[in-house]
């Protein structure tokens, strides 16, 4: 039997631990906001070791969610025991993700438990027939209660159990209302040893903020296994998923995956999608193969040059970097002798994708080159490289792996970084300077 002792309090709002309850927090100030936590340990617990290498921790087997691209940032599954933190802003398809993972799971044979906390059982059923998730062997519990989770998981025995979200679900045990740090923490702990004392997958909604943040809990990403950000932006059906943490494999694969009417849909070939609505032989227009985590990914690079219309000139990106285009047109204007600094320049990457890698770099001054000087990039190059401030070609890298994936989707020439080893089928124009690479592109 565990002993249970109340001997210190925490603080709902900053988490400090005291030893002896006041009415306000010394740490942070706040009133009244001091709860009883549980300290000490079981006395007289008896336990077992396991040798490594025998019996069941050798071997896990992931289970696939169905989800391919979800699969693919997981590498291959959900592990049992395994607790895997998916966060993201409101309404980026979080909960639908979790539903469509949990019916492939259940399709595979897994017994799958929904607790949601945020919707009601009816509300996810709905979710569910459009998605097509409508599978017996996931069953929903709409519950906020740490304690009904627990009855039902004793109860029921699911492989495989999903809270969302952790701010919505609170324990009536823990001080604090749903969603303090205090009850995020204690629940998140409680689910941590759920999984690991039954070997259930366990896979746990946080709402982050809008810089990114899982909301107050970054402690949480320290508890669990692997930390999984859904991202897109709300314009547009792309979202992306991101390791951050992995206990058990990569956190360099990026999984890409459209919202669609009949929930997320997987895109196993990005470039294609990036590529789709471009406009080839426009100036200012610019395709660069860019890594996404480890994956080379192609998106066309845009740039427009106008006519300023105030006295500050504007400046504006999308899926770009505002600092990287400022030293980029610096660059241009005082190193190639293309100043279109008087001028209002826009630039931006075409679906919804972010690119923050300087790999992108060679191919957005060429955009801004070509759109300035009116002259377009012939429709099958491909520009990848960084630009330094001197003016110079620096190389990036996985170059091979980028040039491959231009070559896979019929790009027959690159300009590269001078020292880029040859890749097949594809002719290399290799520059050492940005305004070499002006002239080898057609554009002067
Ligand atoms: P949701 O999964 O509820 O997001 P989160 O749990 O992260 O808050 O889904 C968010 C949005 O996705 C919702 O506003 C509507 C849209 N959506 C679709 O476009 N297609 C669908 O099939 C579903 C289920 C949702
Ligand atoms: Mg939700």
């Amino acid at each position: 039997m565990a002993t249970r002792t109340r001997d210190e309090f925490r603080c709902d709002q900053c988490a400090a631990v005291v030893p002896k309850w006041v009415g306000r927090c010394p740490d942070c100030g706040a009133w009244d906001s001091l709860s009883a936590v549980v300290a000490g340990r079981a006395v007289g617990a008896t336990g077992s070791s396991v040798a490594l290498g025998a019996g069941p921790i050798a071997d896990l087997e992931a289970a696939s969610t169905g989800v391919g691209e979800f699969d693919r940032v997981l590498g291959g599954g959900v592990l049992p025991g395994s607790v895997t933190l998916i966060g993201g802003e409101p309404g980026i398809g979080k909960s639908t993700l979790v539903l469509q993972a949990l019916a492939g799971l259940a399709r595979a044979g897994r017994r799958c438990l929904l607790v949601t906390a945020e919707e009601s059982a009816h509300q996810t059923s709905e979710r569910a027939a459009r998605v097509g998730a409508n599978v017996p062997g996931v069953s929903v519990l709409a519950e906020s209660s740490m304690a009904s989770l627990l009855a039902v998981v004793d109860a029921e025995a699911p492989d495989v159990v999903a809270v969302d979200s952790i701010q919505a679900i609170s324990d009536p045990d823990v001080g604090g209302s749903s969603g303090s740090i205090t009850q995020v923490r204690e629940c998140a702990a409680a689910l941590v040893a759920l999984a690991k004392q039954r070997d259930i997958a366990v896979m746990i909604v946080g709402h982050v903020t809008k810089d990114g943040d899982l909301a107050g809990p970054r402690a949480l990403e320290h508890v669990v296994d692997t930390v999984i950000a859904f991202e897109g932006d709300r314009h547009h059906a792309l979202r992306l998923l991101r390791a951050l943490k992995h206990r058990f494999g990569a956190t360099s694969e990026t999984g890409v995956l459209e919202m669609r009417g009949e929930g997320l849909v997987d895109v196993p070939d990005p470039s294609e999608l990036f590529l789709a609505d471009r406009a080839p032989g426009m100036a200012g227009s610019v395709v660069a193969p860019v890594l996404e985590g480890a994956r080379p990914v192609l998106v066309e690079v845009q740039a427009l040059v106008t006519e300023a219309t105030a006295p500050m000139p504007r400046r504006s990106v999308q899926g770009l970097e505002a600092r990287r285009l400022a030293v980029l047109l610096a660059v241009l204007a005082d190193r190639v002798k293309i100043n279109v600094r008087p001028r209002d320049v826009y630039a931006s990457v075409a679906g919804g994708i972010r690119v923050t890698e300087p790999g992108v770099d060679l191919a957005l001054a060429l955009a801004v080159a070509s759109a300035a000087l009116h002259r377009p990039v012939e429709a099958g190059v491909c520009v990848v490289g960084e630009v330094g401030l001197a003016g110079e070609v620096r190389q990036v890298s996985h170059a091979s792996r980028r040039i491959a994936e231009a070559a896979r989707l019929g790009f027959g020439t690159a300009i590269v970084p001078a020292l880029t080893p040859d890749v097949p089928g594809v002719e290399l124009i290799r520059v050492q300077r940005l305004g070499d690479a002006v002239a080898l592109a057609g554009l002067r």
